[in-house]
């Protein structure tokens, strides 16, 4: 397959195209402000400019767009809900349609924050949407733009993303900002009032990979089996890195001032890519081997 994949420099996108890469995809990593140093061919695109977006897509005569590109700073979003909207809800309509006219599949990668998280179970693919802030609706507005103009559109929702970047691997996200924190001895304060399944970047690429060889189309959950605490996370870290437990802390989300809402519960229910796949999806355990 010949793949096109936006926001190449972040944690997800640079992941989807070292694994591309390495099954033998040909690869065209784009980006926006930071050249990633991978992929077959790399060009800069922001994908809120529609005339470059038709014309990247165009000339790049892709099998297959992968849109990891997002503004995903939550606060960030609540502060400027006009860029936020530029990006995440906007954008991948535009993405749709180049896809469309370059006659190529449309992946629009979403997220767990379009759930309010106040259901006690796991969420389903068929559960309705509420999302609590502006990161979560436009996200969802996103995906509704996206679909609109590519019904086959796959749409993969993930859940607290981490693992080692793609172009440098460097571990991101909570696990690295867990270690850090360990490291210079200071005290960890985890949340126990959050659940989520944590999605590893590198497993979510490979299945966004198998999902899109096997034509898979709407809506996906992908994430770990496992539905934890960052409090229960970060003990797992500490543990296999032999660190005293006494420095992880008990905190509240809720006792923090943050400008954007979260929801306290978004665990997925993994049922659907595992029934796609053929196979489970790694527990958190697994995915920790597989970083740390
Ligand atoms: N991180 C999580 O916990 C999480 C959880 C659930 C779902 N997701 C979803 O997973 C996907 C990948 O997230 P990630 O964790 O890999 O995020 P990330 O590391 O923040 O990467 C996002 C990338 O998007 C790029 N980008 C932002 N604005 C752009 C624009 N206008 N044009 C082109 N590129 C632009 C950024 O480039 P610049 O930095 O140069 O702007 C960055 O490289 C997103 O759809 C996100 O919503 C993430």
């Amino acid at each position: 397959m010949r793949l096109l994949v936006t926001g190449a420099t972040g944690l997800l996108g640079s992941t989807l195209v070292a694994r591309a890469m390495a099954a033998g995809h040909e690869t065209v990593a784009t980006y926006h402000r930071t050249d990633p140093g991978i992929g077959d061919d790399r060009t800069e695109m922001d994908i809120t400019d529609s005339g470059r977006v038709a014309a990247v897509v165009g000339a790049s005569e892709p099998d297959a767009v992968v849109n990891c590109a997002a503004m995903t700073d939550v606060d960030g979003c609540e502060k400027d809900p006009e860029r936020a909207a530029a990006v995440n809800a906007d954008a991948p309509g535009e993405l749709a349609a180049a896809s469309a006219d370059a006659g190529a599949a449309l992946v629009q990668v979403s997220t767990d924050y379009v759930f309010d998280g106040r259901a006690e179970r796991r969420y389903t693919e068929a559960d309705d949407p509420a999302p609590l802030q502006v990161y979560g609706r436009t996200k969802l507005e996103g995906e509704r733009a996206a679909r609109k103009t590519a019904p086959d559109a796959l749409v993969p929702r993930l859940s607290f993303v981490y693992g080692r970047h793609g172009a440098t691997d460097e571990l991101t996200g909570f696990p690295a900002w867990v270690m850090d924190r360990l490291e210079t001895g200071e005290a960890v304060p985890l949340f126990v009032d959050q659940r989520v399944t944590p999605t590893r970047a590198g497993a979510a690429a490979e299945a966004i990979l198998s999902l899109l060889e096997r034509e898979a189309a709407g809506v996906v959950n992908v994430a770990a089996r496992s539905c934890v605490t960052p409090y229960d996370f970060g003990h797992r870290i500490a543990d296999r890195r032999g660190v005293p437990e006494d420095r992880l802390v008990e905190s509240e989300s809720t006792a923090l001032d943050r400008p954007a809402r979260r929801p306290s519960n978004t665990c997925l229910d993994v049922t659907r890519v595992e029934d796609r796949l053929g196979r489970e999806q790694p527990t958190l355990e697994a995915d920790l081997d597989a970083v740390l």
